[in-house]
């Protein structure tokens, strides 16, 4: 494991644990702003460049797809974020499917 996925994995912990911080619904776009994708991915003309530009990412993936990116990364170069609730995960899907 890199440092930075240890980093990573703490700082997810860490959300998870903070729980008034982690109480109610949020909607995808809350989810990718908190969870920091734009560190590595744009999307609307703002962000990263470590990770692809996710803008019609919903036409070139499945949900399916994208779901497998969220959870496992045979490269290695994203985090998981196999950590989330159930319906942050769906949030979080249906905000991808709708770039
Ligand atoms: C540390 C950098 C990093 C972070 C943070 C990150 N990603 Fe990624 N992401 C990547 C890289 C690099 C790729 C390219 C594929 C690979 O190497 O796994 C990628 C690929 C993707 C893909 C597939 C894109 C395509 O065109 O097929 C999706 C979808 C995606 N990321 C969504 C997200 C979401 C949503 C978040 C936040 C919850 C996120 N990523 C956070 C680096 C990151």
């Amino acid at each position: 494991m890199s440092r930075r996925r240890i980093w990573t994995a703490a700082a997810a912990l860490l959300m998870l644990t903070a729980a008034p911080a982690w109480p109610q619904e949020f909607t995808g776009e809350e989810l990718a702003h908190r969870l920091g994708c734009r560190a590595c991915h744009t999307w609307q003309g703002a962000g990263g460049t470590h990770g692809p530009a996710l803008d019609g990412v919903g036409q070139r993936r499945s949900r399916p797809e994208l779901a497998q990116q969220l959870t496992s990364t045979p490269s290695r170069r994203m985090p998981s974020f196999a950590f989330l609730r159930p319906q942050d995960w769906q949030a979080l899907l249906t905000f991808l499917e709708g770039l």
